[in-house]
């Protein structure tokens, strides 16, 4: 079973959703860690980012584990090299293919089919789990998102403004999994609020439906 917390970057998704995996109990899924890992296998393998067909195969090949946080891609913790910006503009190109895309979903629908999770990414509410009881899309104001991010990795605003900029136009304009709100998901602008009042808020919506433990 699924919580799905979806939006853009920088609207606060990752702590959000693992606040509430924690206060309920369940497993928290960071699904762009899967398109960042293919992106760092894409770079380090020196393949094409526009390339469909070997970074489909790509995609297909390379184990990648999550583990509470650490993230492995072929057996080597990627967990750092993964958030490098780098690998954040080429994580939201590799994504694109329909090939990419067909063999990531496949592994997060076979991974979240086991238990009980909080997913968060761009397409968790309309491809990954369409039956999600619980769908939240989380947004802020371009500019707050900058400064946290900008905070996150110690880039200047104006820099991440603009590979931001980039980034949402992709991931909106995509063809497959494009970021999107799905019709049934809660809408909630984190502009202004504190992440503690997001998840408690999160962790509302799920008890109003009867998710998690009491
Ligand atoms: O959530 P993130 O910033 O770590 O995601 C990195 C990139 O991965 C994002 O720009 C687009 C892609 N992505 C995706 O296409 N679908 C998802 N469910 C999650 C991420």
């Amino acid at each position: 079973m699924v919580i799905a917390i979806d939006g853009p970057a920088g609207a606060g998704k990752s702590t959000v959703a693992r606040g509430v995996a924690r206060a309920l109990g369940f497993t928290y899924l960071d699904s762009g860690a899967m398109y960042r890992s293919l992106a760092l296998a894409a770079l380090r393998a020196g393949a094409g980012l526009d390339d469909d067909e070997t970074l489909g195969a790509l995609a297909r090949e390379v184990e990648i584990q999550l583990d509470h946080g650490r993230v492995e891609l072929d057996g080597n913790d990627v967990s750092a090299a993964i958030r490098e910006p780098e690998v954040s503009a080429a994580s939201s190109r590799v994504s694109v293919h329909p090939q990419v895309r067909a063999a990531i979903v496949a592994r997060q629908r076979e991974l979240v089919a086991r238990g009980e999770y909080v997913a968060e990414g761009r397409d968790i509410g309309t491809v990954v789990s369409p039956d999600a009881p619980l769908k939240v899309f989380l947004t802020a104001s371009d500019a707050e998102r900058a400064r946290r991010r900008a905070a996150d990795t110690g880039e200047s605003i104006d820099v991440v403004r603009v590979a931001q900029a980039e980034r949402d136009a992709r991931d909106t304009g995509r063809e497959l999994g494009a970021l999107r709100p799905a019709d049934d998901a809660i809408a909630l602008d984190t502009t202004g609020l504190g992440i503690e009042e997001v998840i408690a808020r999160v962790v509302a919506l799920a008890r109003e439906r009867g998710i998690g433990r009491a």
